[in-house]
This record gives C-alpha cells, sequence and structure tokens, in this order.
C-alpha cells in the first residue's frame, strides 16, 4: 500500500494549521515536516513548536526530517513535540545508533534518510535499528529541485537489500516526486511517496493526492 506523505515545506507558510487540514482533509497518510537548521543545509525552516502545532491540527502520522548537523541534540526534542517519526541524516550523525536510540527512547520511531550522493553500504551498520528509510530523490534544502534519476536504481538496490536482509522496512522518496516518476519508484520498492511542490502547488488537493496515490500503484496516469 503506498502513502502519500506531503512536504508542508511548499505550504502557505501564514496558513500551516489549515494547509495540514485541508491535506487530512484530502485523503493524505502522512504529514512530512522539514526541519533545516541553516547549517547541514542552507535554508532555516521549523521548530519544535510546529510540530506541536501540526500534533494538535492533524491525527495524521508525523514525519519529521531533521537536516539538522547536531541530530543527538534536536532529534529527542522533536520526538518529544510529538512526530511519530524522527528521521536524521546519515551524513550528520557521527553518532548515529547513540541518535536513533535516543529517538525510540523519546517514544518515536527512527529513522535515516541518505542523500544522492552517499552510498548504500554507509547504511550497513544501521539497518536493523530503523523502522524507516529516506531516500533523498534531490540534495536536501529546498522544494521544487528536479528528481535526480538514479534514485530509482537506488531505490531498487536499497529494496533488494532488505529482502535479502528480511526486514520490512519502509523505503520513503524525498524529493521531485511526481506523477512523472511516482510509477518507477513503486516499481523499485518505494511505498511512501513524500511530495511538495508538485501537490501543494496544485488547485485541488484531493485530486492531486489520489492521482499520485493511483500512479504509485500502478493504476495508470
Ligand atoms: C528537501 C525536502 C523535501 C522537500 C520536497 O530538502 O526534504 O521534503 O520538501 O519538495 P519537492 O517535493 O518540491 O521536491
Ligand atoms: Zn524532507
Amino acid at each position: 500500500m503506498i502513502k502519500v506523505a506531503p512536504s508542508i515545506l511548499s505550504a502557505d507558510h501564514g496558513r500551516l494549521a489549515e494547509e495540514i487540514k485541508a491535506m487530512e482533509a484530502a485523503g493524505a497518510d502522512w504529514i512530512h515536516i522539514d526541519v533545516m537548521d541553516g547549517h547541514f543545509v542552507p535554508n532555516i525552516t521549523f521548530g519544535p513548536w510546529v510540530v506541536e502545532m501540526a500534533r494538535k491540527a492533524t491525527s495524521l502520522p508525523l514525519d519529521a526530517h531533521l537536516m539538522v548537523s547536531d541530530p543527538l541534540r534536536y532529534a529527542p526534542v522533536f520526538a518529544r513535540a510529538g512526530a511519530d517519526y524522527v528521521t536524521v541524516h546519515l551524513e550528520a550523525s557521527a553518532h548515529l545508533n547513540r541518535a536513533l536510540a535516543s529517538i525510540a527512547e523519546a517514544g518515536a520511531r527512527p529513522g535515516v534518510a541518505i542523500n544522492p550522493a552517499t552510498a548504500l553500504s554507509a547504511l550497513d551498520s544501521c539497518l536493523d535499528l530503523v523502522e524507516l528509510i529516506v531516500v533523498m530523490g534531490v540534495n536536501p534544502g529546498f522544494s521544487g529541485q528536479p528528481f535526480i534519476p538514479s534514485t530509482v536504481e537506488k531505490t531498487r538496490r536499497l529494496s533488494a537489500l532488505l529482502a535479502q536482509s528480511g526486514l520490512p522496512t519502509p523505503i520513503e522518496i524525498d524529493g521531485g516526486v511526481s506523477d512523472r516518476n511516482a510509477a518507477s519508484l513503486a516499481a523499485a520498492g518505494a511505498t511512501v511517496m513524500v511530495s511538495g511542490s508538485h501537490l501543494f502547488r496544485s488547485p485541488d488537493y484531493a485530486k492531486a493526492v489520489t492521482q499520485l496515490r493511483r500512479v504509485a500503484q500502478g493504476h495508470g496516469q
């Protein structure tokens, strides 16, 4: 079953709670919250209070994607703020296992994100410690960037690796996802589609969410 996770980075930030409720009404499965610290990536976005606000606005699972240089410090903060999944970057975590453990201790599900230029082998040490793997389809930091096509093959290889290891861990794709690539990403083994600009640009959220899920599930354009 494919899940669609709108990224509120592309929402109207003056009406975040309404935008979240509108995506819930449109049939979204998760709400993706991009946390940027201006250090790991050039932008600065949301603090833990935005997660607290989102927690009050929706009962959907909150998927916090931490693009921060110090995940050990911030990951438990976002877990305590009400995120269901807290994902940290492989590239940011000198003490990845400790960061993942701190998320679980704070009551959330730990996830790990991997940048386009990072080899899958970097995931080896944490495959059995995470409940979500986020494969970046763009270099993190901005919405609306073009999808990097090699992400599809990377997803296929990760999916095979997980199957070999007997792990049911879901693969989420983040960055550049749209109706144009959702089918090949799903065929490669991804089950969670994050989408920012594609969904929020649409005049009809329900139609856009349904269409993205349908395309990913192989029911055509
Ligand atoms: C990129 C973020 C993404 C972003 C995706 O750094 O992690 O979640 O919002 O936006 P689109 O779907 O527009 O590429
Ligand atoms: Zn993200």
